[in-house]
């Protein structure tokens, strides 16, 4: 198979390619990724003899509609993806979000090309502690310019698959983590601060609930659902790991033999959704997936050892992170 994949040199984009040249060998990659803050070559580093990388952006439609050509199916992770920064700034999420989507959508709509959409349990909102988990019938009720603009290039994809014919399915995932995740996000920015003996940083009370799960499960996922899945279906991709931030927190401060205390409340998110809930009976009863990380502790502690043995791969992202949450006006409560 031949597989245009976007966003291949971000976190979850990477870590599918690097899983795919081993796990599939005879497929081959071409990575379309314009290679922004988040986006990395060196995660990488293990597939680059195997991968051709296209620096280029998924909104540029000549440059998109020659390379979905020679390709049999499209697998779309490239995305503006951290909700602060769509607080800041919510223009490059409308154009690559959206704008990039339907340029997309329009290319695989003109060669015929197989189109997998991967996308965020965010569109649906947040939940009370006690509702019921999101499934694929959910209304959209998204809540930052990034789930908005997530929701948004959902909506073309159902759109394109039934006025015409695309074929296409969907994915909704929960919060994933793992290695070669960017430092800005939750997980990455308190390991690398306690390897740095700077102090976790919570937003708020920390009561709200995030439904984890590993970045290989969830691109096993993606790659059932791309081979098997129905065509025009929605797939919500989750492992059944919810755990409030002031809990993950206090797993990492004990994974580094620190205190319990040993962290600071920091300013709340504007708008901050208070719980993620996934339920996949869906992907698992139709497609047979299970996740294999189903210990969130265990994995949490390879995650934190994968940072401590790779601080060349994070550290020149490091200080510009801090910077941006400093000059968002992130202060310690
Ligand atoms: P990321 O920010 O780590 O990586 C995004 C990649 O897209 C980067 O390599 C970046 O350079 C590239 N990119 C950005 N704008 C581009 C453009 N205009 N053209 C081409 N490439 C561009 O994001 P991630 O966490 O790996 O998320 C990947 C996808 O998965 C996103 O669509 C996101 O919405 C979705 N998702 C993420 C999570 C999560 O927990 N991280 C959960 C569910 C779904
Ligand atoms: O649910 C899937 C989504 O998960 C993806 O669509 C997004 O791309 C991904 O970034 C993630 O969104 P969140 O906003 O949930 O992730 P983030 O890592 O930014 O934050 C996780 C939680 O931790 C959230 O409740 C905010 C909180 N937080 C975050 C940071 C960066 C803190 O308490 N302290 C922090 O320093």
């Amino acid at each position: 198979m031949r597989l245009l994949v976007t966003g291949g040199a971000g976190f979850i984009g990477a870590n599918f390619v690097n899983q795919t040249i081993v796990e599939r060998p005879r497929t081959r990659i071409v990575i379309l990724d314009k290679l922004t803050y988040a986006g990395n070559t060196a995660s990488l580093a293990h597939s680059a003899e195997r991968v051709d990388v296209v620096r280029g952006d998924v909104a540029d439609a000549e440059l998109v509609d020659r390379l979905v050509e020679r390709a049999d199916a499209v697998v779309h992770f490239a995305a503006e993806s951290h909700n602060d920064n769509s607080l800041a700034d919510p223009w490059p999420f409308v154009q690559t979000n959206i704008v990039g989507t339907y340029t997309l959508l329009q290319a695989v709509r003109r060669h015929d090309v197989r189109y997998h959409h991967v996308s965020t349990d965010e569109v649906y909102g947040d939940l009370a502690f006690d509702e019921p988990a999101f499934t694929p019938t959910t209304p959209y009720n998204p809540s930052s310019p990034y789930s908005a603009s997530k929701a948004s290039s959902d909506l073309l994809v159902r759109a394109w698959a039934r006025s015409f014919g695309v074929r296409a399915t969907i994915s909704n995932c929960s919060n994933n983590y793992g290695p070669y995740q960017h430092v800005e996000k939750f997980i990455p920015r308190q390991i690398t601060n306690l390897i740095d003996g700077v102090r976790p940083r919570l937003y708020g009370t920390g009561q709200q609930v995030r439904d984890w799960i590993h970045v290989e499960d969830h691109n096993r996922a993606v790659w059932e659902i791309l081979e098997r899945g129905r065509i025009g279906q929605t797939y919500l991709i989750g492992a059944d790991a919810e755990l409030d931030n002031l809990s993950v927190i206090r797993l990492l401060l004990a994974e580094f033999g620190r205190e319990s205390d040993d962290f600071d409340h920091v300013t709340d998110r504007p708008g901050h959704d208070l719980r993620y809930a996934i339920d996949s009976t869906l992907l698992r009863d139709e497609l047979g997936w299970q996740p294999r990380y189903s210990d969130f502790r265990a994995g949490l502690a390879a995650t934190a050892a994968w940072y401590r043995a790779h601080e060349s791969w994070w550290r020149h992202a490091k200080a510009a992170t801090e910077r941006t949450y400093a000059a968002a006006g992130e202060q310690v409560l």
